[in-house]
């Protein structure tokens, strides 16, 4: 049955093993969900990726980043999602439109009604069935995500290299978000135990798989 879930947070939120633990639940359970994510879900958007995360801040300017960010997402979900919808895929999406509205919104300051018109436009109104928000303090995530960083090499750490209070007003602008569509979205502690979030992530998942039937 088709259910687009996706999954919002700071860096180092926990947003990427939820995926995965997610997305094993319902293997188990005889589904085959599509994973993906933001940015990088479509062939184009690999490219983009590498755009996009790595380098430092200021490379890009604040329009031309989020440009990138639109034209990533309109390919995935013209490209990827909306197909695997289409066969009744249940979809799990690392990020999506809310990540605009914190980062390039609430966070670099560009105005949040345009933002939300242009998320439409690349969307082609496609909006989420269910969105996690991963909420945990910045100082708590950034650490994380930097250690992860380290211990993988990967060198994507252009928003780790932001400072602390820019991530204070992506925190804050997720819970904004997410206090605002209380139906779409639900707000969990991502410092909890990975197993203990996994269990609250899969029970609402499967009540909103049965209110769908
Ligand atoms: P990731 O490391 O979670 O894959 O995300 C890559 C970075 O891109 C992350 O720092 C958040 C940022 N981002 C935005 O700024 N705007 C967006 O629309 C999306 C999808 C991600």
């Amino acid at each position: 049955m088709a259910l687009f879930i996706t999954l919002e947070g700071i860096e180092g939120s926990g947003k990427s093993t939820q995926t995965k633990l997610l997305a094993q639940a319902l293997e188990k359970q005889g589904a085959s969900p599509l994973v993906t994510r933001e940015p990088g879900g479509s062939l184009l958007g690999q490219d983009l990726r590498k755009i996009l995360v790595q380098g430092k801040p200021g490379d890009l300017s604040k329009e031309a980043e989020l440009f990138l960010y639109l034209a990533d997402r309109a390919q995935h979900v013209d490209r990827v999602i909306k197909p695997a919808l289409a066969s009744d895929k249940i979809v799990l999406c690392d990020r999506f439109t809310d990540s605009t509205l914190a980062y390039q919104g609430y966070a670099r300051g560009l105005d949040l009604e345009n933002l939300k018109h242009l998320n439409l436009q690349a969307t082609q109104g496609l909006q989420p069935d269910l969105s996690f928000l991963l909420d945990c303090p910045a100082e708590v995530g950034l650490k994380r995500s930097h250690q992860r960083l380290e211990k993988e090499l990967s060198s994507e750490s252009r928003f780790e290299k932001e400072d602390l209070s820019f991530h204070q007003k992506v925190r804050e602008g997720f819970l904004k978000l997410a206090q605002s569509e209380n139906q779409r979205f639900v707000i969990v502690d991502g410092q909890k135990d990975p197993e203990l979030l996994h269990q609250i992530l899969i029970q609402e998942v499967q009540k909103r798989l049965s209110t769908k039937k």
